[in-house]
Parts: C-alpha cells; sequence; structure tokens
C-alpha cells in the first residue's frame, strides 16, 4: 500500500461479493489522469471500479488497475453496453471488446446501460445469459429501468439479476425502486450519489456533517449505507478520494437517517431524452 494509505479495504462493507463503496468514472477521461485516479484509489483502499463503453475510458481504467498494487482478482469491475450494443448479434462481440480495452478476462458485473437503442429485453437477456455461460461476465445488472422494465427483463432471463443501478441520493431518494429491489433480492447501486455536488448545499445534510465534524459528501454516502445500498461517488484527486472513503466507517445515528429521509425533494441530475417513459 501507498503513503495514501489511510484505511484497509476491509473497513468498505461488501454485499454478495460487491463492495458498498466503489469509484465511479464517468467524465474522468483524460487518459494519464484516469489512469492516476483508479490506481490512487485501489492503493487507497477502494476495490471497486464503475466504468462504461460511453466514457471512453476502458483502456485507462485497466491500466490503472494494472499500474496498481492491487491484484486483478481483487478488484470489483463493472462495466455498461451503450444502448446500439444491445442487439442479439452485437452483445458477445462488443463485450469482448471492452474485455481487451480493460485487458482482463472478465468483468464482475456488466450492465446494459441505458434500456433504450436496441435494446430488446428478450434479445438482450439472451446475449447476456451467454456471456455469464462462457465466463466473460460473473453477473448480470441492469442500468436506468423502471420497475416494469425490469419485471420484463426478468421473466425473459435465464440469469439472475444481481443489481439495479439508477440514480439516487438524498435528494433523489426512489422510494419506490428501493422498495422494488429488497422484494425482489435486487442489489441497489446508487449512480450520482452526490447528486454531482448539489448534496453539499442542503441544510439538512450540513447540520448532519457539523455534528459529526465530517464532510457533506461522507453524510451523503453514509445516508446510502445505512439504507443498504452501494454507492459509486466519482472523485479524481487523492482528497475528494479519501474523504469518500471516509463514508464507509462512518455510523449515523437513527435520528441523522431519519433527518435525510425527511427531505423531500425530487431533484434528478439525469434525464436524457432516451430514458424510459414513466421514468
Ligand atoms: N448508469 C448511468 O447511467 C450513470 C449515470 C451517471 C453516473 N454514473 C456512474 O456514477 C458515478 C458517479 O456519478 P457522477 O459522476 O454523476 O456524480 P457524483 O459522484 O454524484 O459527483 C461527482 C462530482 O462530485 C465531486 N466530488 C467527489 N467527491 C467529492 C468530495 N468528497 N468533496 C467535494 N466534491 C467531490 C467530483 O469532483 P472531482 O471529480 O473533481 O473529484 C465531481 O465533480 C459516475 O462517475 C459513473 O460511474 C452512471
Amino acid at each position: 500500500m501507498s503513503e495514501e494509505s489511510n484505511l484497509t479495504p476491509e473497513s468498505v462493507d461488501t454485499t454478495n461479493g460487491m463492495p458498498m463503496l466503489g469509484l465511479g468514472t464517468w467524465q474522468n477521461d483524460d487518459p494519464d489522469q484516469c489512469v492516476e485516479t483508479v490506481s490512487t484509489a485501489l492503493e487507497m483502499g477502494y476495490r471497486y471500479i464503475d466504468t462504461a463503453q460511453a466514457y471512453d475510458n476502458e483502456t485507462s481504467v485497466g491500466e490503472g488497475i494494472r499500474s496498481s498494487a492491487v491484484d486483478r482478482d481483487e478488484v470489483f469491475l463493472a462495466t455498461k453496453l451503450w444502448y446500439d450494443q444491445l442487439d442479439r448479434d452485437t452483445i458477445v462481440e462488443s463485450t469482448q471488446a471492452s474485455l481487451d480495452r480493460l485487458s482482463v478476462d472478465s468483468v464482475d458485473l456488466l450492465y446494459p446501460h441505458w434500456p433504450a437503442g436496441s435494446y430488446d429485453a428478450e434479445a438482450t437477456m439472451d446475449g447476456f445469459a451467454e456471456l455469464v455461460d462462457t465466463g466473460a461476465i460473473e453477473r448480470v445488472g441492469l442500468s436506468n429501468f423502471t420497475p416494469e422494465l425490469i419485471e420484463e427483463a426478468r421473466s425473459v432471463s435465464d440469469v439472475p439479476i444481481f443489481a439495479l443501478q439508477v440514480e439516487c441520493h438524498p435528494l433523489f431518494q426512489q422510494e419506490r425502486l428501493r422498495e422494488y429491489c429488497a422484494d425482489a433480492g435486487i442489489e441497489l447501486v446508487a449512480y450520482s450519489p452526490l447528486a454531482r455536488g448539489a448534496v453539499f448545499d442542503v441544510p439538512e445534510i450540513e447540520e448532519v456533517a457539523r455534528k459529526h465534524g465530517v464532510s457533506e459528501a461522507q453524510v451523503s454516502l453514509a445516508w446510502l449505507n445505512e439504507h443498504g445500498i452501494t454507492a459509486i461517488p466519482k472523485a479524481t484527486g487523492p482528497d475528494h478520494l479519501r474523504d469518500n472513503l471516509g463514508a464507509a466507517t462512518l455510523d449515523l445515528d437513527p435520528a441523522d437517517v431519519q433527518t435525510i429521509d425527511d427531505i423531500d425533494r425530487k431533484e434528478r441530475q439525469i434525464n436524457p431524452s432516451f430514458a424510459p417513459d414513466s421514468w
């Protein structure tokens, strides 16, 4: 471990083999910077990296893993197929291209990034099942799916759905999806868990942060953790990486959790034109 280390990997809880705190990499697309961030994060104690074909950084993420002192098999690695790569004939080849860019034999979790474009429940899930069969992927996830779309995917999938990745943070709490996933035994992975910075100016979060002498980022991530939700904040430099990792050891009081639960704001950060109907 490097001098950056201030937490052991054991300090991060896991759920069904997935660490409950990971590193997001969207917009960390300067190659040298991305390699540096991933390598620093792993040496600091992160063991989960989230990338996607659309982030245009799979090559740098793979290089960051290789240049760190952490073995590939200690890292939970997730990527996503873009929405034009989801027809049956394209899935296997496109996933292999991701594995080649990452320079790994398999990924721990693969998602269709959005239920859009060439996504077709039966054909796409069939392709994902083949990837599980051949060992190219360990687990199947869904990203940006509504409960209705998850139901449809589950009804045609030969393999279990392990995780759902959606926007989730104190300003967009996703109660309906959380309940659905709890009932269905699906892990929830929160993207934009800091609401891309919007959580830093929320009075209730500032109050809890002051009480514990920690950052608003840590409070938001710990709140997700208290609800059994995995978070993948994006951070670039060592200060933010270290701050966010500290959330893994922050225990909020039930009253703090309630204070944040009671924030009644529905402020979505990510809402592209191709998002599903009834989103
Ligand atoms: N499946 C999907 O469709 C989808 C959509 C969006 C995101 N995601 C995934 O989720 C990840 C996280 O979401 P996100 O990138 O949208 O937003 P986010 O994690 O909510 O916020 C990232 C922003 O917060 C800053 N930051 C991070 N830690 C901080 C700290 N401790 N103190 C102050 N500022 C801090 C970062 O700055 P620096 O970079 O300067 O550190 C960056 O500007 C993405 O990177 C991606 O992997 C998935």
